[in-house]
């Protein structure tokens, strides 16, 4: 036994989580290709590590967006906490609060936004525009009341990639109350064909709705979901203040590529003008040191920290992030360099397997 928190970490999760809930967060859309090979395409990248560099220290913190955060690791936003822990991102946030780094809250979350923010974590919103966008704002005025810091705009869900194992019956076995608790409530009920209607999420965003976030709300606006250059520097020409390279863990179109071969295209057209993340498959910290060298200033987890949530509560989390954070730790010092900020393009070579 290695002694990993992380191993085997799903399987322990697996078992305290309903079949259907389990199934739908492991799965992926379409065939399940994307989400499965997110994790093996980092591992497709090679070091030229140095040598003869003092390492007795080395630094982690990262500044994202304005905050220096203990590690250039955060978690990324997914729905059903409740499902995972009956005190659902409220519990995940208080682990996330004891490692010092960001947490971004899905607005589908099913703990209010000031109950999170309560925890005292750093959080950033993260938000799925709908065709009424009327129906978005008043759930991001919200959460800017509650003192979220940043505005993360998933841009990938023009509408939901099916996702053939697990979401038919999911929503079966989700209760009423785990999803969504952060909207006003619009009177009709989830089955009024008007109040659904008006919560379509948006299949016609544009750099205009980057740009109305950013002057409406005053918050950094990140954009979540680009994997091409080009909509890389219209999000910036827009106005965002980061860009996070994401296939939404292979849960939207299947076969999209993995971040880990979209992320130095993106970082090259637009990584001095604003800041680049990376998700998708990230598990070690030898993925992380990888998206460090392609340019990332921060990765953000899914699934593990759900699979965390779990198996462990808050001490989960903290487990997860805190070996995560130490392992990024021992690489960077192998690697010979002094920080996680500095870490090197020519670090990493494609080996092309
Ligand atoms: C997600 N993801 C997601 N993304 C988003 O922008 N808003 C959301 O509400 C959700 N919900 C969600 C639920 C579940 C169950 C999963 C697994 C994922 C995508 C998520 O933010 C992230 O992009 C991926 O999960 C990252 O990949 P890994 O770390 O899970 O491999």
């Amino acid at each position: 036994m290695s002694g990993r928190y992380a191993d085997g970490l799903a399987e322990r999760a697996r078992a305290r989580l309903s079949p259907e809930v389990y199934h739908y967060v492991a799965c992926g859309a379409g065939d399940g290709l994307s989400a499965s090979e997110a994790e093996q395409s980092w591992r497709s990248w090679r070091f030229r590590p140095r040598v003869l560099r003092d390492v007795t220290y080395v630094e982690l913190a990262t500044e994202l967006l304005g905050t220096t955060y203990a590690a250039p690791i955060g978690v990324a936003p997914t729905t059903l906490h409740r499902a995972a822990h009956p005190d659902g991102e409220v519990e995940t946030a208080r682990g996330v609060a004891r490692c010092g780094v960001p947490m971004v809250v899905s607005s589908n979350a099913g703990s209010t936004f000031e109950d999170i923010a309560a925890t005292g974590v750093p959080w950033w919103l993260q938000i799925y525009l709908t065709s009424e966008r009327s129906v978005s704002e008043p759930v991001v005025a919200r959460a800017v009341a509650a003192g979220a810091r940043a505005l993360v705009l998933t841009a990938d869900t023009p509408v939901v990639g099916t996702k053939r194992e697990g979401e038919r019956s999911v929503w079966s076995a989700v209760e009423p109350g785990w999803l969504r608790v952060n909207f006003p409530d619009q009177g009709g009920g989830p089955d009024d064909p008007a109040v659904r209607a008006a919560a379509e999420k948006a299949t016609d965003l544009g750099p205009q709705d980057v740009a109305w976030l950013a002057a409406r709300f005053g918050l950094p606006v990140v954009v979540k979901g680009v994997l091409h250059p080009e909509d890389a520097r219209r999000c910036v020409d827009a106005g965002a203040a980061a860009v996070w390279v994401s296939h939404h863990g292979g849960r939207q179109l299947d076969r999209a590529m993995a971040p880990a071969h979209a992320l130095a295209a993106v970082v090259e057209e637009v990584g001095d003008d604003a800041e680049v993340y990376v998700d998708g498959g990230v598990r070690s910290g030898l993925d992380v040191l990888t998206a460090l060298a392609l340019g990332a200033r921060a990765v953000f987890l899914g699934r593990p920290v759900l699979w965390a949530l779990a198996d462990g509560g808050a001490a989960g989390v903290v487990s997860l992030l805190g070996e995560l954070t130490s392992d990024l730790e021992e690489c960077v010092r192998l690697a010979g360099e002094p920080s996680a900020a500095s870490v090197p393009r020519e670090l990493v070579v494609n080996t092309g397997s």
